[in-house]
């Protein structure tokens, strides 16, 4: 026997760490935790708790860095992670080929102004002192005719994350489109169950989470789960999920859903699922 593997009760069991077999690559505040969380509640499917930003920041570790990251598995088993800033790191449609150009990916998206305002609340609960978000998502152009005009900031990036086509493309460049299941962030809140089918049947898994796992926590105002693998007891994810939204002058809402509008155009196209965000 090697030494990074133990022997079970039954004969031919072995646990052994495995590179992953499949990726959530993002994206940033749609749901990615969420996935995860449901995902493992299947026994087929092990998971490394937290990110693991190998294929971003700690690509020069290596492989067997990577593989020591990772939770035993019996075969069969699928290893998996969740890292949302691979979805925009420019190098990591690259190196997760050459680990394994078969590798099976997830992305979870959400209307890309919901989103922003998202990563805003994420922000400002750790920075109290941060400006508005309506005064961080517009600038004051001058170079537009008849300026000073206020224009939507897209270098800002809780606005930049949410044009979704631009990283897509990279993706697309290394992997087949049927490589790469689009989840709808939406979806995943109003019908977790019919969400997680999709997912299990792209993964191959057989269909074990479903919506006996889940009840809506109407507190929390989201879909929790009634027990998992680690606990037996109803339970929510953490209060960093699913935080109150600060009100939005519906006037950058607006100027928001206009300049999101094309490249949520390109997004459907490139994904090939019309996900009709307003
Ligand atoms: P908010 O906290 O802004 O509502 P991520 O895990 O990628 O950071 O995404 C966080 C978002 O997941 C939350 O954003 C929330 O809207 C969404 N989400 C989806 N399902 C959820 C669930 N069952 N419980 C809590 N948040 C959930």
């Amino acid at each position: 026997d090697g030494n990074d593997y133990m022997r079970l009760g039954k004969p031919n069991q072995v646990l052994t760490k495995r590179l992953p077999d499949a990726l959530i690559i993002g994206v940033k505040k749609c749901g990615t935790r969420a996935l995860l969380e449901f995902l493992r509640l299947h026994p087929d499917v092990r998971a490394a708790g937290s990110e693991v930003h190998f294929f971003d920041k700690y690509y020069h570790k290596g492989f067997e860095w990577y593989r020591e990251k990772m939770p035993p598995t019996l075969e069969g088993q699928i290893t998996m992670e969740k890292t949302p800033s691979y979805w925009v790191t420019r190098s990591a449609p690259r190196r997760v080929y050459s680990m394994n150009p078969s590798v099976k990916l997830l992305a979870v998206v959400r209307d890309p102004v919901t989103r922003s305002i998202s990563d805003y609340t994420q922000s400002a609960s750790k920075r109290p002192s941060l400006p508005r978000f309506e005064d961080l998502a517009l600038v004051n152009s001058t170079v537009t005719w008849g300026g000073p005009w206020s224009v939507v900031d897209s270098s800002w990036p809780p606005v930049r994350l949410g044009i979704y086509a631009r990283p897509l493309k990279r993706w697309l460049r290394r992997f087949p489109r049927s490589r790469i299941l689009f989840i709808s962030g939406e979806r995943l809140v109003v019908d977790p169950a019919a969400e997680m089918a999709r997912v299990q049947d792209f993964l191959g898994l057989k269909l074990v989470i479903t919506d006996k796992h889940f009840y809506f926590n109407s507190t929390k105002g989201f879909p929790c789960l009634l027990k998992s693998e680690s606990r037996s007891t109803p339970h929510c994810l953490g209060k960093n999920k699913g935080r109150n939204h600060p009100y939005i002058d519906p006037v950058v809402i607006e100027r928001l859903r206009e300049f999101y509008r094309p490249y949520n155009e390109k997004f459907y196209e490139l994904s090939g699922i019309n996900f009709g965000w307003p």
